[in-house]
């Protein structure tokens, strides 16, 4: 049997293209001794993705060019010669972008709770990278406390929607989202329940925000980077908290990303600003996940995810992260007979 597999085959300029990525096909893995062979069945699209792409120094090493595109998701083990991995068990961990993927030594993937009640989808979007990223940008990196004055941006994506709601369930004074165009921003109040939106694509972003944080930002969890970021640093309440976790706007840059200017309103506001890789925290996931899952299961997380059917369509859903034509966590379905019991 085959192994469909989208490989990549020209470094982008710009958005991924046709000419990016090819769709190939090679035998299915042989699952040898102390592995496990894993049928995939979704597909994490993550902005960091479209980094790895560029030849350039990264948290991880670029792909290589004719290799399979990197990308976490999940699927069903179906033959296994590991203690580790039971056949008919969903697991997580990087798959790529194929549908047949090996568990060995080197690539490690971790059991997906089953008894929960919530599909896969939904489990991949809170309980994944995103919903785990979002925890502790906010706890740990941002050290949030309740009273804080909160600003996200990227605030009806996967990870700022995540990040909203704990804001509000922790005490957060005020919770304000920053998105793009009305209809977001109307999710980000109305679904989400953030206080407010701004509409960056509205123009007047800074006067926008200083309306609606006179006191200034206690904390920025920034997901975008770029002209947003020097926007909000321009209003940091003293002892402010930046959490760097994302510069999507900067990730199809062609030329030099976009310096940021101003960074000296930190000295005058005795603020910080602070970097995080979620993986960092890989040793912590489930004191997130528990807390995530019982806020879902609570009806305290809304949450939304934006499915995208076929391993062939992994490349466009990637650039709808860009175009902001996702709505909540995007996921490329690859098996649909895999389910969460
Ligand atoms: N540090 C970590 O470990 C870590 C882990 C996961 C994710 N991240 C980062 O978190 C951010 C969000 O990722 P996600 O997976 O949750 O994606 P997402 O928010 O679900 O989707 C990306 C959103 O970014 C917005 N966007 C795109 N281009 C933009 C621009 N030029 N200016 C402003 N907003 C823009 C779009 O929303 P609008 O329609 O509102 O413009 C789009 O929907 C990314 O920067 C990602 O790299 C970091």
């Amino acid at each position: 049997m085959d192994n469909r597999q989208i490989v990549l085959v020209r470094r982008p300029v710009g958005q991924v293209d046709s000419s990016t990525t090819s769709l190939v096909s090679s035998p299915r893995p042989v699952c040898g001794e102390g592995e496990a062979l894993i049928k995939v069945a979704m597909l994490s699209i993550d902005p960091t993705i479209r980094t790895w792409m560029d030849d350039a120094p990264g948290y991880l090493p670029p792909i290589g060019l004719g290799d399979v595109v990197r990308g976490s998701g999940t699927g069903v083990v179906v033959e296994s010669r590991s203690e580790r991995y039971h056949v008919g068990e969903v697991v997580f961990g990087m798959t790529d972008w194929q549908e047949w993927v090996l568990a060995t030594d080197d690539r490690r993937f971790s059991v997906v709770p089953q008894g929960l009640g919530l599909d896969l989808a939904t489990v991949m979007n809170v309980l994944g990278v995103t919903g785990i990223t979002a925890f502790f940008g906010l706890t740990d990196v941002g050290q949030m406390k309740e009273g804080d004055v909160v600003v996200v941006s990227g605030a009806a994506g996967a990870t700022g929607s995540v990040v909203g709601q704990i804001a509000k369930a922790r005490g957060a004074a005020k919770v304000v989202g920053i998105a793009g165009g009305p209809e977001k921003c109307a999710e980000v109040v109305e679904k989400y329940g953030f206080d407010e939106c701004l509409d960056y694509r509205q123009g007047g972003l800074r006067q926008q925000l200083t309306e609606s944080c006179p006191q200034g930002v206690d904390l920025y969890f920034d997901n975008v980077g770029g002209e947003i970021l020097d926007v909000v640093l321009t209003n940091v309440a003293m002892h402010a908290r930046v959490v760097l976790c994302g510069a999507i706007s900067q990730y199809n840059a062609t030329g030099a990303r976009r310096g940021i200017e101003n960074t000296s309103m930190l000295i005058v506001r005795r603020g910080r600003m602070e970097g995080f890789i979620v993986s960092d925290y890989a040793n912590r996931f489930v004191e997130a996940q528990t807390v995530l899952a019982a806020m879902v299961l609570a009806g305290q997380l809304r949450h939304q995810e934006h499915v995208v059917h076929g391993l062939e369509k992994a490349p466009e859903a990637l650039n709808l992260l860009f175009s902001g034509g996702n709505h909540g966590k995007t996921l490329v379905e690859v098996d649909e007979s895999v389910r969460l019991g």
